[in-house]
């Protein structure tokens, strides 16, 4: 009887099984893009699905709302009669459908989710228009008065998509498993430029109106629209960057090897696919380092030292263009398809640029951030391959996806060879390209293409389905390293910093200094450090943050707490305030970070307001 019902089970887990990969494969009409169901998404691509979008916009920075139409051209599968799209925050006034007014129906108000937007349709629907306007609270939106920019006298406005925000600007079904090509039309005041992920223009003209296209189709999250007084300075002939006035020279001569990034990088994994690559340096609120925009790279001010020792954040940002953009994880539970395969790209590009020892202290330093996340994150967010149900997708963003997805890729590398690798990497992006990848398709390719030929062993399991880091993993060479461990060593034992050996020293080197000094030293030894070093007066935003972090811990905080607040109140970038307002409720001083908090909010994106919210309501003392 037993077994009766075993087989009647099998048969039926079958049956389950089959159907839905039948589904799947058929589903979009596109057999080289699997559909996968998201949870991240109400859209149902195997029913209707959105091929271009065309958005007409008009920016209002009085009332902060971009206000328009986005024009749909759908494809209906035969039976379906609903299109569904993501919404969060909108107004949307009105929806036609191939010239006729239609009714529409906005779903249950999900927290992370939105509202589904559903459109009755019919198998030979074509054209769907919607009128909508954002809200002055829609997430993705940062708009920003003039105090707020380097120059203080234009207002700006930048989006950020990823990961599931394109919906709070623009109805769309935002799931990276799907794919558009978009065009778009955006009124501007008459002083301001307009740019997008998109063709963009180099100039600003007299009335206000720019147009863009994007002729790669893309997943939602890569639409991305800035608004601001820029302007564009080339570094060479596909390579640019824009910039507000003031800061455009400075942050040209900081990203001069960015056309050769691009050249090494095709070099590596095949021909960049996008024809121009520019970065746009942003206002300090960016919550973000960098964002990997098609053709335009969204980039935070603070990577600008003036020494170009962090521009490996551009070379990552630029290796998106293939892991991510040209392959782009299905679903964000696959994000470490796209984070882990660029950080290891990045050490790639950095190491063909400039040399080894320098991406091996990227690699050693990424190491150590994740060996100090595992710590705190909790066992099944430790898995490669993660489960985000009910979550917001940004819980996915830590070092896991990032660094253990290097490390991985690393491992294989040194399993196989070098060569072998990278013409297996490069064979990878070129036969997926323009699609989006699931982890357990990756893997399948990764056995037939790599595994199975040469014979090698590897425990992919244990890499991408179990908790924590294989008891063996790669080692990175580690010389530069241990002579910084030798400075500390002589400082913790009494040495004054005036007399270390610290010729020469990169920032890499100095952030690893900081970062390895003990909690417990003297406030005189801190300030022996900073009287010698500078750290709290630096201009390097990286170490800086790690030097505020080492005060805090340190109790040094509250006699440099003017500069701290300034860092917190000037720079919004959630790496960076992140641990440092953690490390003021730690230890003690609530007060001032709630204090630093009221003051930075209004020049915070929601993203990192709200990361820091949580933080607080966490802290804060019970009364
Ligand atoms: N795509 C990410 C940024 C991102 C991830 C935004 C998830 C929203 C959700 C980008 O490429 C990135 O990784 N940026 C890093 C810099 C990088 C050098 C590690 C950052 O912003 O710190
Ligand atoms: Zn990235």
């Amino acid at each position: 009887m037993k077994t009766q019902f075993y087989y009647l089970f099998l048969l039926f887990a079958y049956l389950v099984l089959h159907s839905c990969k039948e589904n799947s494969e058929t589903a979009t009409g596109d057999s080289k893009n699997t559909i996968v169901n998201d949870i991240h998404s109400n859209a149902k691509p195997d029913q209707a699905v959105v091929k271009h979008l065309s958005l007409e916009l008009t920016a209002d920075f009085e009332i902060k709302k971009l206000s328009g139409t986005a024009t749909y051209d759908i494809e209906v599968k035969e039976g379906a009669d609903t299109i569904i799209l993501d919404t969060k925050d909108l107004d949307i006034h009105q929806v036609t459908l191939d010239g006729k007014n239609t009714p529409f129906t906005l779903g249950k108000d999900d927290k992370w989710l939105g509202q589904a937007l559903s459109i009755p349709v019919s198998h030979d629907s074509k054209k769907l228009i919607i009128a909508y306007s954002t809200r002055p609270t829609s997430e993705a939106l940062q708009w920003l008065v003039p105090s707020q920019t380097a120059g203080k006298q234009h207002p700006y406005l930048f989006t950020q998509g990823e990961a599931i925000l394109t919906r709070t600007w623009i109805p769309i079904q935002d799931s990276p498993g799907i794919r558009m090509t978009y065009d778009a039309k955006i009124t501007v005041p008459k002083d301001l430029m307009a740019v997008m992920s998109a063709t963009n223009p180099q100039q600003k003209n007299k009335d206000g109106v720019y147009t863009f296209q994007m002729d790669q189709p893309i997943p939602s999250y890569l639409i991305a629209l800035a608004i601001g007084d820029l302007e564009f300075k080339s570094i060479d002939k596909r390579t640019g960057v824009y910039a507000e006035p003031g800061m455009l020279n400075k942050a040209t001569d900081e990203f001069a090897d960015v056309e050769k990034m691009v050249s090494t990088a095709e070099s590596l994994y095949g021909p960049y696919q996008w024809e121009r690559y520019d970065v746009i340096v942003l206002p300090p609120s960016f919550p973000f380092g960098g964002m990997e925009n098609p053709r335009l790279t969204f980039a935070t001010p603070t990577i600008i030292a003036g020494d170009k020792s962090l521009t490996s954040l551009i070379a990552h940002e630029l290796a998106h263009s293939w892991s991510g953009n040209l392959v782009t994880n299905a679903t964000w539970n696959d994000f470490w398809l796209n984070e882990g395969f660029t950080d290891y790209f990045e050490r790639r590009i950095i190491e063909a640029l400039y040399d080894k020892s320098y991406s091996d202290m990227l690699a050693t330093l990424g190491l150590q951030d994740l060996k100090a996340e595992l710590k705190d994150l909790s066992p099944e967010d430790t898995h490669l391959f993660l489960n985000l149900a009910g979550r917001n997708p940004d819980d996915g963003m830590t070092s896991i996806a990032y660094e253990k997805g290097a490390l991985f890729l690393t491992m294989l590398e040194q399993k196989a060879g070098r060569e072998k690798f990278d013409a297996f990497l490069k064979k990878y992006f070129a036969d997926h390209k323009f699609q989006s990848m699931t982890t357990e398709k990756f893997l399948t390719y990764l056995d037939e293409n790599l595994i199975k030929p040469n014979h090698l062993y590897v425990n992919v399991d244990a890499w991408v389905y179990k908790p924590g880091l294989p008891d063996t993993i790669p080692t990175f060479n580690a010389d530069r390293f241990m002579k910084v461990d030798t400075q500390v060593t002589f400082f913790v034992n009494g040495r004054k910093a005036s007399k270390l050996e610290t010729k020469n020293w990169s920032t890499h080197e100095w952030l690893h200094f900081i970062k390895a000094l003990p909690d417990s030293l003297a406030e005189a030894d801190m300030v022996d450090l900073d009287n010698s070093f500078g750290f709290t007066a630096s201009n390097n935003s990286e170490l800086k943050d790690a030097w505020f972090k080492l005060a805090i811990n340190q109790g040094y905080g509250l006699k440099i707490l003017p500069e701290i607040r300034s860092f917190l109140v000037n720079v919004g970038r959630r790496k960076y305030l992140t641990p440092l307002y953690t490390a003021l409720t730690e230890k003690g001083m609530y007060k001032e970070a709630k204090s630093i908090f009221d003051e930075a909010k209004p020049n915070y994106h929601s993203i990192s307001a709200n990361s820091i919210q949580a933080i607080l309501e966490k802290t804060a003392p019970k009364i």
